[in-house]
C-alpha cells in the first residue's frame, strides 16, 4: 500500500473519470454515491496515489446490515449466540479501474480492517457481499470469505475470534 491511501470520497475526486468495466459501479459513483453518503445509508471510499490524490483508483462501500442467524453456515452459527440476528456490515459495491490490476484485492484488505476497527466502537460479527458473478465469488473466496447456505453468490467474512477482535487475522494482499 505503499503510496497509496484510502479515503472518505469527497468533492475533490475526480468519479467521472472512474471506469471499472461495469458500467453500474461507474455510475453510482457519478450519479448516487455522494447523495447515498449526505443521507447516511452508505460510506464510500475511494483509494488514490499520493501523487495523483483526486485520480480514483477503486472504491467500496459499507453499511450496517443484519443477517437472519439461522440462515448462516452451521460452523460460522455455532460460534455466535441464538440470537434472531446477528450485526454485520454489507461491503456493497467494490471495484477498482481497469487499468489498475491488483487494487481489488488492496481494497478488500482495507475494507476489512476498516470494519474491524469500527467493530469496536459499534460491534459487527460478519462482513457480508454479494457477488456480481461466479468468478468474483472465486476472489472473495480467495481472500477466506464462505458463501451462505442456498445462495451461491452471497458471502461472509466472520470477524468473531477466541480472543480480542484487533487480534483477528485479516488477509493481506
Ligand atoms: C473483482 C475485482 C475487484 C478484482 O480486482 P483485482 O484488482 O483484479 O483483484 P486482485 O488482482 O487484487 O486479485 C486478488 C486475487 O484474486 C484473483 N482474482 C481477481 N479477480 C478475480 C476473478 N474475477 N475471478 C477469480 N479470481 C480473481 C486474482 O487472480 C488474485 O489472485 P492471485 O493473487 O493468486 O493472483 C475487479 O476485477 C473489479 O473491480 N471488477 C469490476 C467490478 C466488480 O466486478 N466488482 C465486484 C462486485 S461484487
Amino acid at each position: 500500500m505503499k503510496g497509496l491511501r484510502t479515503e472518505p470520497l469527497g468533492a475533490r475526486h475526480d468519479r467521472s473519470g472512474f471506469r471499472c468495466g461495469v458500467p453500474e459501479l461507474d455510475d453510482y459513483l457519478v450519479r448516487q454515491a455522494s447523495q447515498d453518503v449526505r443521507r447516511r445509508v452508505t460510506a464510500v471510499f475511494v483509494m488514490v496515489a499520493e501523487e495523483r490524490p483526486r485520480r480514483i483508483l477503486g472504491y467500496y462501500t459499507l453499511s450496517s446490515f443484519a443477517v437472519r442467524t439461522t440462515g448462516l453456515p452451521e460452523d460460522e452459527m455455532r460460534k455466535l449466540p441464538r440470537y434472531p440476528t446477528t450485526p454485520a456490515t454489507l461491503i456493497g459495491r467494490l471495484a477498482r479501474d481497469v487499468g489498475e490490476p491488483g487494487v481489488g484485492g488492496l481494497l478488500l484488505a482495507d475494507a476489512l480492517k476498516r470494519i474491524l476497527a469500527s467493530a469496536g466502537e459499534v460491534a459487527s460479527a460478519l462482513v457480508v457481499v454479494e457477488a456480481k458473478d461466479p468468478s468474483t465469488v472465486t476472489f472473495y473466496q480467495k481472500y477466506g470469505f464462505i458463501t451462505f447456505r442456498g445462495c451461491p453468490r452471497k458471502l461472509l467474512f466472520g470477524l468473531q475470534s477466541a480472543g480480542n477482535p484487533q487480534n483477528r487475522q485479516i488477509p493481506t494482499h
